[in-house]
């Protein structure tokens, strides 16, 4: 094997391997979720959820409104003073308990419904989203009747009644990344999912039934948009919690000015990944593949910034190029997909914006030969070289599967590299010497650092950014805080 080539394998021909869906039954169409019941919005408004794989509607959701939102969150209110705040911090976590049992239990059909309606390969929603999502609620569940322990010689009370509002890319993980914290601090909750892909959120809203959590400790509205201003806009919420763009995080942010409702948003990013000449190149080159390509690069803290000792550059690019032409696009419900559908025709058309940028801006595009399905939302993996910090595709967030790569020669022009952004999220470090990592991983202004990894999680580490990847934590000890008032 030359230094320039990576052993990915020779020519694998896979036959077809479809995860089956019918093991489950989707309804028609799914109402909000009120007070503990499935009800229709008030306009009788209902949108519908497409595969982006085959752009064919899978289910109809009720299209919230302002009435709406106004009865979960009088619904959420009064679950709060009635019931959920006077329970012992041991009685709730019985449900949260519960409830990831239940995501555990219906693993199966949580995954398939995540790929149908959002996109991405099973394989991911089957091994990280819905395993994760469990084990946020395991995780919370045991922190519910140990608050005093995390908050020693402070008396730790409820904030109130929480709107929370999530994005598109890691649905039901989201939901659990902002429910468990809120539900084990004893606080109630309206959630509002992205418009692209609500079934697991409504999915979720049976299971809450299942356990027999109290009626209204949580209420689903679903809708697009203007639902989610409603929700941010009603006087009636104690905390609010972002996840999504940096554009609508700021109107969020402004809309709350001067009303003290406590705010955590967790907006967009472009980490840097830094591969020293002394890393493991191989695992390195999985590393890139992981941090970028990983569902479909919607991922707010994807690596899409590589940054290449120059020294490496040809050796990366060269063995990063062979292994990408190893990935197989397709079918999210394939075993043997490793890029699934972009998540809808607008990001889908934002992606290839971005594309045209690049090129527009003397930027040099590599994509991959692979074939993908004549319907659909595709885009095949792809990177950039001779790209300058000025350009678009260096600066912007573009949430596909689109590296930038750039060069550097020393530790501290790769740090200046990275720090430059509005950024500020997470970020990648591989290299042989542990000095190394921990001067770049003080050296880079970013929420997460992964060292000789990427894009690993766990309920129990902290996550969330600086500067405009938005500001609080979620997950670990951090993670609570912003769902307790202390005394
Ligand atoms: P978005 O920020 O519009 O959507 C996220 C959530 O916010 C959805 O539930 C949406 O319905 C809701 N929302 C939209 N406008 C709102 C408003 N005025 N008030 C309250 N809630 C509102 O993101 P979008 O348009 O889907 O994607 C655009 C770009 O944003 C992507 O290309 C990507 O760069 C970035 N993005 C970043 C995410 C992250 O996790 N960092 C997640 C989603 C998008
Ligand atoms: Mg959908």
């Amino acid at each position: 094997m030359t230094k320039s080539s990576i052993a990915v394998g020779a020519d694998w021909g896979y036959a077809p391997a479809p995860e089956s869906a019918d093991h489950f039954r989707l309804r028609d169409h799914y109402g909000l979720f009120i007070g503990g019941k499935f009800v229709p919005a008030a306009s009788g408004k209902r949108f519908k959820t497409i595969n982006p794989a085959n752009e064919k509607a899978i289910a109809e959701v009720a299209d919230g409104g302002e009435k709406d939102v106004d009865k979960a969150v009088k619904a959420a209110r009064t679950a709060y003073d009635k019931v959920w705040r006077k329970l012992s911090g041991r009685e709730r976590g019985k449900y949260l308990y519960r409830i990831a049992r239940i995501i555990q239990e219906r693993a199966r059909e949580l995954a398939v419904v995540e790929s149908m309606d959002g996109g991405k390969p099973i394989r991911e929603s089957r091994d990280v989203d819905i395993p994760l999502a469990a084990a946020h609620f395991f995780y919370h569940a045991g922190w519910a009747d140990k608050l005093a322990y995390a908050f020693p010689g402070k008396a730790v009370h409820p904030v109130g009644v929480a709107g929370q509002i999530i994005p598109w890319n890691f649905p039901l993980l989201m939901v659990a990344w902002k429910v468990a914290p809120a539900l084990a601090c004893g606080n109630t909750v309206v959630l509002k999912p992205a418009e692209t892909t609500p079934l697991t959120a409504l999915l979720f809203a049976e299971i809450c039934q299942e356990a027999g959590l109290p009626e209204g400790v949580f209420n689903l509205v679903t809708g697009a948009g203007a639902t989610g201003a409603a929700l941010v806009n009603h006087p009636g919420l104690n905390k609010v919690a972002f996840t999504g763009s940096t554009e609508v995080g700021k109107a969020i942010q402004k809309s709350l000015a001067g009303r003290g409702t406590k705010l955590t948003l967790e907006l967009g990013g472009k980490a840097a990944h830094i591969i020293f000449e002394d890393a493991t190149i191989d695992q390195a080159v999985e590393g890139i593949i992981n941090g970028i390509y990983f569902n479909q690069g919607h991922v707010c803290c994807a690596g899409s910034r590589l940054l290449v000792q120059e020294s490496v550059e040809e050796e990366v690019v060269a063995k990063l190029k062979a292994r990408m032409e190893t990935l197989i696009v397709g079918d999210p419900l394939d075993k043997n997909t490793d890029i699934g559908a972009i998540n809808s025709k607008a990001q889908c058309d934002r992606i290839r914006d971005y594309l045209k940028i690049g090129e527009e801006e003397g930027a040099e595009l590599f994509q991959t030969r692979c074939s993908v399905p004549e319907k659909g939302y595709w885009i095949r993996p792809s990177f950039f070289t001779k790209v300058a910090q000025s350009h678009r595709i260096v600066q912007e967030e573009i949430f596909g599967p689109v590296l930038a790569i750039q060069t550097f020669r020393t530790l501290n022009e790769a740090l200046e590299k990275a720090n430059n952004t509005p950024y500020g999220l997470s970020g990648g470090v591989w290299t042989d010497k542990g000095a190394k990592i921990f001067k770049v991983t003080r050296g880079i202004r970013a929420g997460v650092i992964w060292a000789n990894t990427f894009n690993k999680f766990d309920p129990t580490s902290p996550f969330g950014g600086y500067k405009e990847s938005g500001y609080g934590r979620e997950g670990g000890r951090h993670g609570l805080r912003p769902y307790v008032e202390l005394s």
